[in-house]
């Protein structure tokens, strides 16, 4: 057991078949207790008690700085402590920038970005008082480049990315550690829209012509590994998770002979 008796919260871990289910499910499978983070109450719910006793349901909109820190400050009272820290939600409104509109902006960046600086700001606490603690950000390939038609989740992302390399630097030698995790098409919700559109069907081709698709579980073995010790010497990282498709130089496509 990799993470045993860990306290743990995974926010946007109510989304049945997501990457944060998948990553409160195998914290569980860790050793972990899990508060399982949602907006959705129901949703949250149905998901921790298909988890069992060591997954706990919270309902908190985190593009809420006041509800993030309500949550925070409950979670710790209630088991004594908080180790990790996954701010994993995460949605697009898509829309080329020059038809997006401000509220499309500004709830792209709010519930992407923002919420991934609340959630900081609140672990920080008690985890800087404890000595202790890892914080994994979930960002996307769409911020470490450009992607047509995602330009606001993109702008959002690549600022997740700066915030985990800022929040890492300013607590060297605290004992908490931050990083981020950038996954690749890696949900069947995403997935099945490659099969319902044209655009999504192009998508798929130039995905697969290279590497292929991810799984939610392939994201959530990532995350666990930033958890927990084994990656102790680990700080700051931004990690793809995505077969090695951002690696990727896209308009060079020479063979060799
Ligand atoms: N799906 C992919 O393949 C993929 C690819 C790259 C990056 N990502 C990133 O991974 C993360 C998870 O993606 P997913 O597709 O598994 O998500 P999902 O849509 O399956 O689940 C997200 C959950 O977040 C909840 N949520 C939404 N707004 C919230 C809020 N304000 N407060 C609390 N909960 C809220 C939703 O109710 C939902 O249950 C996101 O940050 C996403 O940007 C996903």
């Amino acid at each position: 057991m990799r993470l045993e008796n860990q306290i743990a919260i995974v926010t946007g871990s109510g989304g049945a078949g997501g990457i944060g289910e998948a990553i409160a499910r195998r914290f569980v499978s860790e050793g972990a207790k899990v508060v399982v983070c949602d907006i959705d109450e129901e949703k949250a719910q149905a998901v921790a008690g298909a988890l069992g006793p060591n997954a706990t349901p919270w309902a908190c909109d985190v593009s809420r700085s006041d509800q993030v820190e309500a949550m925070v400050a409950g979670v710790v009272p209630m088991f004594g402590r908080l180790d990790i820290l996954v701010n994993n939600v995460g949605f697009t409104v898509p829309g080329f920038l020059r038809d997006l509109g401000d509220e499309a902006w500004h709830h792209v960046l709010n519930g992407c970005l923002s919420s991934t600086f609340y959630g900081i700001r609140a672990a920080l606490k008690p985890m800087r008082e404890q000595k202790s603690g890892s914080i994994i950000n979930i960002s996307s390939a769409a911020g470490i480049g450009g992607a047509p038609g995602l330009g606001a989740y993109g702008a959002a992302k690549a600022g997740v990315v700066s915030l985990t390399q800022t929040a890492a630097v300013e607590n060297f030698k605290s004992g908490v550690r931050v990083n981020c995790v950038l996954p690749n098409a890696a949900t069947k919700s995403l997935t099945a829209w490659f099969d319902a559109t044209e655009s999504g069907r192009k998508t798929r081709a130039a995905i697969e012509a290279y590497s292929r698709c991810g799984s939610p579980e392939e994201i959530a073995a990532a995350v666990l590994f930033l958890a927990s010790d084994d990656s102790a010497y680990v700080n700051g990282t931004v990690l793809p998770v995505d077969g090695g498709l951002s690696s990727r130089v896209a308009c060079i496509d020479a063979t060799i002979e």
